[in-house]
């Protein structure tokens, strides 16, 4: 491995800079001076415009592009050999008021890797896939990871078409709109590796003044939809006893998610992102509360355990509120451990390059967590300040950026190097 080849730092910023151009806030929530954030949901024309724009960079790259039924974007380097790829790869759609970095790193440093192979006239024995996976947020369309649970085939082409939109919309209808319901069927290219690059979106590696995460695992996450049907009527003339509020069983089961998380304890989450009230007047009595949960664990059967018990807690409502409560199941993906072997090649990239690393588990979700099911599978993290991520807020030094992507390129280098 030939430790002086290095990815072009400035290159990388200037991709991160002018693809967080696209969907750029004025003033985002918690944004710090002089950026607003970013909001770029999926197959808004904001996403389409982000596509077309990676899928030029790939093209100057040299890199043959396909798009599969569901959106998914592969650019193929050939190697040597006609062989799987090593795939890099992330998503660049992201949640409703975002930072630059979640995804979007891991996409562009996957090619800036290629950028600087071809600087350095390498040819990689196996091939070099890069990917963008499709909705990988799961913030207009309410299932996480959508473009890699298709790939893998966790979740058919059919299933992803009929997923409704939170503004109306539909996830096929919208996707043929912007043009990117392509021909290859999902998964066609099965990876002879997957690595991510991401940041951490947590505390742990800032804290620890550690540059670089090797992921072991990622957690598990449940999603669910929870309609409460009561009755409206009127504020002011309808005593306590006779009504029928929707609203204030919903704040009923939210705080139960709470006291379910502590109960359970270890990493549980739980998380109510999204609430609306119908008809939603100030002097009514709401007759429907629509909120979404939001549950995480590594150990998956302490999050089936927070489900249960969280469900339980639906029914006592329903009962002595009188009221009923119906749950639309919207995701379930199981906490998965990646591949030792790629682990293992990581650590030792970082540490022939002498970066120090740091082992650990990843409390946010990933399309990595999909791809494990199909092909060895591992995640390396660069660190977050102060632990932020999902707000304009969100930071990583360009010098942590740097030092990623370089263990990224070593690591794939690696891999693709691979006889058997
Ligand atoms: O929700 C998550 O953990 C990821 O950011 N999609
Ligand atoms: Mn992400
Ligand atoms: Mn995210």
């Amino acid at each position: 491995m030939n430790k002086n080849i290095k990815i072009n730092k400035k290159r990388l910023l200037q991709r991160l800079d002018e693809l967080a151009q696209i969907g750029a806030l004025k003033d985002g929530a918690d944004a710090p001076p002089g950026f607003g954030g970013v909001s770029r949901l999926a197959l808004t024309d904001a996403d389409k415009q982000a596509r077309d724009l990676t899928i030029s960079w790939m093209k100057d790259l040299g890199l043959s592009v396909q798009i599969d039924q569901v959106g998914n974007i592969i650019g193929l380097r050939p190697g040597e050999e006609e062989l799987p790829p090593v795939m890099l790869g992330s998503h660049i759609d992201t949640v409703t008021v975002a930072g630059r970095y979640d995804g979007n790193y891991g996409v562009l440093a996957a090619l800036e890797v290629v950028n600087t192979l071809n600087d350095n006239d390498i040819r990689t024995h196996r091939p070099l896939g890069v990917a963008a996976f499709t909705n990988e947020e799961g913030v207009r369309f309410n299932r996480g990871m959508l473009g890699s649970s298709v790939y893998v085939g966790d979740l058919s082409v059919a299933e992803a078409y009929a997923i409704p939109g939170i503004d109306g919309s539909n996830f096929g209808d919208e996707l043929k709109r912007i043009g990117y319901a392509g021909e290859m069927e999902p998964g066609s290219i099965r990876p002879y590796a997957f690595l991510e690059l991401h940041i951490e979106q947590g505390p742990l590696l800032d804290q620890m003044k550690v540059p670089v995460g090797v992921v072991e695992a990622v957690t598990g996450i449940t999603w669910l939809e929870v309609t409460v049907t009561g009755s409206a009527n009127h504020a002011g003339t309808t005593p306590i006893e006779l009504r029928r509020d929707a609203g204030l069983a919903a704040t009923k089961l939210i705080e139960a998610m709470r006291e379910v998380a502590v109960s359970i304890g270890g990493n549980q989450r739980a998380t109510c992102g999204m609430i609306a009230f119908e008809p939603n007047a100030i002097n009514v009595i709401p007759s429907k509360a629509d909120f979404t949960v939001d549950l995480r664990n590594s150990d998956g059967e302490a999050l089936a355990q927070a489900e249960e018990q969280f469900l339980a807690y639906t029914k006592k409502v329903e009962k002595s509120d009188g009221l009923t409560i119906s749950i639309r199941d919207l995701e379930h993906v199981p906490p998965v451990n990646f591949d030792p072997m790629v682990l293992d090649i990581i650590e030792a990239s970082a540490k022939e390059l002498d970066i120090p690393v740091q082992r650990m588990i990843s409390g946010a979700g990933h399309d990595a967590q999909l791809l494990a099911g199909m092909c060895p599978t591992a995640m390396i993290f660069v660190p977050s300040r102060d632990g932020i991520s999902h707000s304009p807020a969100e930071y990583s030094s360009p010098e942590d950026l740097e030092t990623g992507a370089n263990v990224l390129l070593h690591t794939a280098l690696r891999l693709a190097n691979q006889k058997e």
